[in-house]
């Protein structure tokens, strides 16, 4: 999913960004240009961010926790539900 479409930044990266340290919009405009033309997408991007609404996803998803709503919109990840559904059918 993007999260800002005038940059073409997803919520991946943005999580990525934050995961990584990105504590306020600024080190996300920094880091990925995020919020850096119409704006529009400032307020989703600080959720991520945290104490945000989306913090905790942020959190989940790099600690190891693929969701298959990912998978959808990166093939990698597929492929890796994929490898971890075929493991597991195999116990
Ligand atoms: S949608 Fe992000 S700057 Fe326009």
């Amino acid at each position: 999913m993007y999260i800002c479409i005038c940059n073409a930044i997803t919520e991946r990266q943005v999580q990525s960004a934050v995961a990584d340290g990105a504590m306020t919009l600024t080190d996300l405009q920094g880091q990925l240009g995020v919020a850096s033309c119409c704006g529009s997408c400032a307020e989703t991007a600080m959720e991520y961010l945290p104490g945000g609404r989306y913090a905790e996803e942020t959190i989940i998803q790099h600690e190891g926790a693929v969701q298959v709503g990912d998978a959808a919109n990166d093939p990698s990840i597929a492929v890796e539900v994929s490898r971890r559904e075929w493991a597991a059918a195999q116990r």
